[in-house]
């Protein structure tokens, strides 16, 4: 019996899924004649079959576009007059139109004796050819198809489809993060609980890997994860296995240049070539001195080597008041004067305690092997490690972001990158709120610095197992180039126009009118499109088991509690010491 087992001949209008008959072919896009009776069967986003043949084979397509319209005697003794205005793209204008986007094929696999759906198309309807839309049993016999992939315990089974909620949506894992994913939506749309489904599905995983980057503090209390914070100013000095310090010596030139050097201030040229001698010297140095002979045959300013700031501060002063010995006595050297700016600015740094992340780690924390324990920090994910690491960013003041996330992007894609092919395991780092760090518009160097880490890691993380999921509210905000290397989009409600279009605009044309659903989608649903899902489809996310902590505050209800007592004084202190503890 074929798969859709719809009327035929001349019963085929009876039929309840009826719909009309082929008007005209335009590659995948298809327009259907309906008539008033049937044209309430289809609405956007529905799926419809053509048969192909006499076989049991199937083209199916996604409804994008009704026309309903009245046709007078008057309209059509115009056609002609009409159609000569008309381009391409416009249906005829006479009568109902329905059109719909040919999205695959269901095939009849004989050596499986099943049916199978495949997103290639072998052919096109022909014209006249009748369409049924999908529902009911012959609806839930094809989802059936698309699930049948992926369903086992560990499958990535992220929520129901809307078609039809008792389908099982699942994500194929491998093609998600392969080459990146987006999560976009206005707030308060579900993006941080889909994060929060998608990170329990991977914790069923015995060597799963990603790392989450948590701005607001929202993933703090997942039991799955472990959790890493930037130190604050009071936690400086103490080694905790909880506190994430990235020593400056992990910084490259470029990063160490950007945030020490103005490049606007005429010695700006000096400076860079003093300072990355002096940098270089001290790195040379310290291999030596750990006899570290194979490193120092190819190491380079960029090499992640410790070295001792204060030394290169030492000599970069004594240069700035250097006299040198002339013919009539002593004069000044060729530096005298030029850093005092530079090093006004390289004191200021150290002393800032927002940057203590980078100046001021403990000592154990610059030695040769401790960029192997931070190796272990941020990768490992067997022992004592979990799978899911949640970087706190939460207390971190927003200028000093960007060289975190930065450092951190980097240092993790550097490692992927020189890790032996055969020894390399995959990691996935989810970017939440990712318009902040990683902008469309560059802004300092700093923030470029990072951009350009990120920037990277979308355009050739791929092949060395670093995946992204950008998550962000506003995805006009984020960078362009990384949201173009996104081949799988989750997108849940978004209501603003200029964030609708950059969603728009990372689709194929035939996903437009898709997306106009975009407005009305339910909080916590999405439309999934992408090689992730076998079918572009508005799936209803599975809500987590462990909440992420939701930062939604309800003004109305805290305004009518009587028992409230907010601390002033201790919010002043907090500001004071840039730390949000509480009492
Ligand atoms: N899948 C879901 N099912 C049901 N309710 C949901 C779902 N996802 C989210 N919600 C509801 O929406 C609220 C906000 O969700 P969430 O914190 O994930 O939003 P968000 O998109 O991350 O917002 P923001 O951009 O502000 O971080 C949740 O507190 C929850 O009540
Ligand atoms: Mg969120």
């Amino acid at each position: 019996m074929p798969i859709f087992n719809f009327k035929q001949g001349d019963d085929v209008q009876k039929d309840g899924g009826y719909l009309g008959t082929v008007l005209q072919v335009d590659t995948r896009r298809v327009s259907i004649s309906a008539k008033d009776e049937h044209l309430i069967r289809a609405s956007i986003g529905k799926l419809v079959a053509l048969r192909r043949g006499t076989v049991d084979d199937w083209l199916i397509g996604m409804v994008d576009r009704i026309v309903r319209q009245i046709v007078t005697a008057d309209m059509t003794e115009n056609d002609e007059e009409h159609e000569d205005n008309s381009n391409n793209d416009a249906l005829p204008l006479s009568g109902n139109a329905v059109t719909v986007t040919l999205v695959g094929m269901v095939r009849w696999n004989s050596e499986k004796s099943q049916h199978d759906f495949t997103r290639s198309l072998l052919d096109l309807p022909d014209i006249g050819q009748d369409c049924f839309v999908l529902k009911g049993d012959f609806l839930k016999s094809f989802m059936g198809l698309l699930v049948k992939k992926g369903n086992t315990e560990q499958a990535l089974e992220i929520g129901k489809y809307a078609l039809d909620p008792d389908a099982t949506a699942y994500l194929d894992g491998d093609k998600f993060f392969q080459r990146h994913a987006a999560l976009l939506g206005s707030t308060g749309s579900g993006k941080s609980w889909t994060v929060a489904t998608i990170l329990e599905r991977a914790t069923k995983l015995p060597s799963a890997n990603l790392i989450v980057f948590d701005l607001h503090g929202e993933y703090r209390e997942l039991s799955y994860a472990d959790h890493l914070r930037i130190p604050g100013p009071d936690d400086l000095g103490a080694a905790n296995p909880e506190l994430l310090y990235l020593p400056y010596w992990l910084m490259n030139c470029e990063e160490l240049t950007a945030m020490f050097v103005e490049i606007s201030e005429f010695t700006a040229h000096n400076q860079t070539l003093v300072f990355q001698d002096t940098v270089f010297a001290e790195k040379k140095k310290l291999l030596e001195a750990e006899n570290k002979s194979e490193v120092l045959n190819s190491f380079t300013i960029d090499s992640p080597v410790p070295f001792d700031l204060d030394i290169v501060v030492a000599e970069i002063r004594r240069l700035n008041d250097e006299m040198v010995q002339g013919a009539r006595g002593l004069k000044q050297g060729s530096f005298f004067g030029q850093f005092s700016r530079f090093l006004a600015r390289i004191a200021g740094k150290l002393n800032d305690r927002r940057y203590g992340f980078l100046f001021q780690a403990p000592n154990e924390l610059h030695t040769y092997e401790s960029f192997h324990s931070l190796a272990e920090q941020l990768l490992a994910f067997s022992g004592e490690h979990k799978g899911i690491k949640v970087i706190d960013f939460s207390e971190v003041p927003s200028d000093v972001l960007p060289v975190m996330l930065g450092i951190v992007g980097r240092i993790i894609y550097y490692l992927q990158f020189w890790m032996p092919d055969e020894k390399r395991h995959p990691v996935a780092l989810v970017c939440d709120e990712a318009h902040i760090y990683l902008p469309r518009d560059k802004g300092n160097p700093n923030q470029q610095r990072a951009l350009e880490n990120f920037e990277k890691i979308a355009k050739e993380g791929r092949k060395y197992g670093v995946s992204l999921m950008i998550v962000s509210q506003r995805p006009s905000d984020v960078s362009t180039t990384i949201l173009s290397q996104c081949n799988n989009v989750m997108a849940l409600r978004l209501t603003n126009s200029n964030d609708i279009s950059a969603v728009k605009n990372m689709m194929p044309e035939s996903m437009m009118s898709f997306m106009e659903m975009l407005p009305i989608l339910d909080i916590g649903e999405a439309l999934v499109v992408g090689d992730a899902v076998l079918l572009p489809s508005r799936i209803s996310i599975n809500k987590p088991d462990e909440e992420p902590l939701s930062a939604t505050i309800d003004f109305w209800t805290e305004w009518s509690r009587k028992d409230v007592s907010p601390d002033w004084v201790l919010a002043a202190e907090n500001m004071r010491r840039q730390r949000r503890k509480g009492s």
